[in-house]
């Protein structure tokens, strides 16, 4: 089977977890339960719950124990897209070929759509104890819900969307702003995905916090080049609207660096998180051909 073979088969696997593990659209809230699924079921690479597994392999983790935590990833960066599209963030009414949720149904349902699925995600990660075989996988799985949390909280992904809106009337944006930007409302949730894949597993701390450093610079190349789609993109293949960041005045790396500098950190970074993972897969003789291929693969990804 090729890369694209397989990288299909675990993009779909990703995407059946989540589907089982979204509620059923039933009851007086049967409206915010339906935009949920709409939002979360679009389409979409399911990026963050396939890296999160091939962590978990690199590291020896053969469980169902990461199900959980893919769905709950997912969800999270589901909700974090339909909260980013509301006119009061980004106000693009496309997404994954699509009408954007608040286009969809309104602004007050995709508001609280994207609430529940925040709220759904952790519910969905503390199933994961009812999976648990002893303590230690009890520990494992406390560890990767505060993990979970945090990057996605205002020390991460919350954190950095915040400073990406201040950033739009700011004309004095320097690198290390648009660098915790990036850091934050992006690498946060590839950091998530890819420490709580190797936490479950069993990986020592090191490993861990190496894991961490892979993930914050794809995560980084990954929002640089979704910065240079958004000017060379075509909005066919994006399933999203062009042009975007120049509407809201949005600072990015291809503002204040210029397209061909902006390509080259994302090659620079990618190869690094590269390196990286080779390292630990030596180190711990496993098998991530795989996984370094899908991040040679972002590098000039299209969509
Ligand atoms: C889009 O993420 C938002 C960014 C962080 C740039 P993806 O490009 O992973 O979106 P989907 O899930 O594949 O649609
Ligand atoms: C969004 O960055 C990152 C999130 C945390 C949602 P963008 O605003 O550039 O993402 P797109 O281009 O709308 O997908
Ligand atoms: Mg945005
Ligand atoms: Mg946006
Ligand atoms: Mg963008």
């Amino acid at each position: 089977m090729d890369f694209n073979e397989s990288l299909e088969l675990k993009r779909k696997n990703a995407e059946s977890i989540l589907n089982d593990y979204l509620p059923e659209a039933d009851g007086y809230q049967s409206m915010v339960l339906d935009a949920m699924s709409y939002s979360a079921m679009a389409g979409g690479k399911r990026l963050r719950p396939v890296l999160m597994k091939e962590c978990y392999k690199l590291f020896g983790g053969k469980d169902k124990l990461i199900e959980p935590f893919m769905a709950a990833i997912e969800m999270i960066h589901n909700y974090s897209l339909v909260h980013d599209d509301l006119p009061a963030m980004d106000n693009d009414e496309f997404r994954r070929g699509k009408e954007t949720t608040w286009k969809k149904y309104d602004e007050a349902i995709a508001i609280l759509a994207g609430d529940g699925l925040l709220n759904y995600a952790f519910e969905t990660a503390s199933g994961a104890f009812e999976l648990a075989k002893d303590e230690e996988d009890y520990k494992r799985i406390a560890k990767a819900i505060s993990i979970l949390s945090r990057k996605a909280g205002v020390y991460g992904m919350i954190g950095g969307q915040t400073a990406d809106i201040l950033a739009e009337d700011n004309d004095n944006v320097t690198k290390e702003l648009l660098i915790f930007i990036h850091k934050n409302k992006t690498a946060a949730l590839m950091e998530a995905s890819m420490m709580i894949g190797a936490v479950l597993a069993g990986a020592s701390e090191k490993d861990v916090l190496d894991m961490e450093k892979a993930a914050s610079n794809i995560g980084i190349a990954f929002q640089i080049q979704d910065d240079i789609l958004d000017v060379t993109g075509n909005e066919q293949e994006l399933g999203k609207p062009v042009h975007s960041d120049e509407k809201n005045s949005k600072k990015t790396y291809v503002t204040l660096h210029g397209l061909s500098e902006s390509s080259e950190e994302v090659k620079r970074l990618s190869t690094e998180a590269i390196d990286m993972i080779r390292e630990m897969a030596d180190e711990n003789r496993a098998d991530a051909s795989f996984l370094m291929t899908l991040v040679e693969t972002l590098i000039n990804r299209r969509k």
